[in-house]
């Protein structure tokens, strides 16, 4: 069973359809790229699935439950917050907090929404810090690390709560190249201890090693879908070759 099912998400910012009938599943231990280009989108997309946008019309499912439906969505707040539980959110933008340490960052939410005992919630950050090759910055302030070590905080931050699905949008695309690539083997570490993960990047050769699933959007719609290898090797559309093409050049 696809432990994501999302059907037909339209979405609109005034008169301009953003997303247009977006439909794709994800099964548990997969990770899903989602490529295009600028505009196409994926942000947007990103957002509607972790309830920061609201589709207008589309029905997404996780576990074969429905969270959420677009033409009956009326959701309290506890309901709301239950959903977006479902989902960790990596931005471009680390947005770690300025005034707490790596860990207090990491135990915030856990703390606030009483996952375990606060003792335990730390031992736990602590863990994940480790995993991320960070052990030693705990109680480091996000001033004192570098972009990509506040990166792999924020992994570790998203990571706390155990969600089903991981997001990352664009989780490099702030970093200088020489640092991008401890960002991108963290989450490589991830993909391969079978972490579900949607991916929205501009790094091909990584979205090629690591997705099991590539999505090509533009203008609002899934242009292509598929395999990485036929993705990249042997797209179908003249848009998802010039588009390749343009990456390439870049
Ligand atoms: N809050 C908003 N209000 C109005 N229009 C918006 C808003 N957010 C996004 N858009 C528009 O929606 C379209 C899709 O934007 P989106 O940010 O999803 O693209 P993207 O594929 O993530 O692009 P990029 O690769 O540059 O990040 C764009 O035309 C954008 O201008
Ligand atoms: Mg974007």
């Amino acid at each position: 069973m696809s432990i994501l099912e999302v059907k037909n998400f339209n979405k609109s910012f005034g008169d301009v359809e953003v997303l247009r009938g977006i439909d794709f599943e994800l099964k548990k231990g997969e990770v899903l790229a989602i490529i295009g280009p600028s505009g196409g989108g994926k942000t947007t997309l990103l957002r509607c699935i972790n309830f920061l946008e609201r589709a207008e019309e589309g029905i997404m499912k996780v576990k074969g439950k429905v969270i959420f439906d677009g033409k009956n969505s009326r959701m309290t707040e506890a309901e709301l917050r239950q959903n977006r539980l479902h989902f960790g959110l990596v931005f471009q933008q680390f947005n770690l907090f300025p005034q707490y340490t790596a860990v207090q960052n990491i135990v915030l939410a856990p703390n606030l929404l009483k996952k375990a005992d606060k003792k335990t919630n730390k031992k736990n950050a602590l863990r994940l810090l480790k995993r991320v090759g960070l052990a030693d910055k705990a109680d480091n302030y996000p001033c004192e690390l570098s972009g990509g070590q506040q990166q792999r905080v924020a992994i570790a931050r998203a990571l706390a709560m155990n969600p089903d699905i991981l997001c990352f949008d664009e989780p490099t695309s702030s970093l200088d190249p020489e640092i991008t690539g401890e960002v991108l083997r963290v989450i490589k570490q991830l993909a391969d201890e079978n972490t579900t993960m949607i991916i929205v990047t501009h790094e091909m050769g990584f979205a090629k090693e690591v997705a099991d699933k590539v999505i090509f959007i533009d203008e609002g719609k899934i242009v292509e879908q598929g395999d990485p290898k036929v993705i990249f090797d042997n797209p179908n559309t003249d848009r998802l070759k010039n588009f390749l093409g343009s990456m390439l050049r870049a």
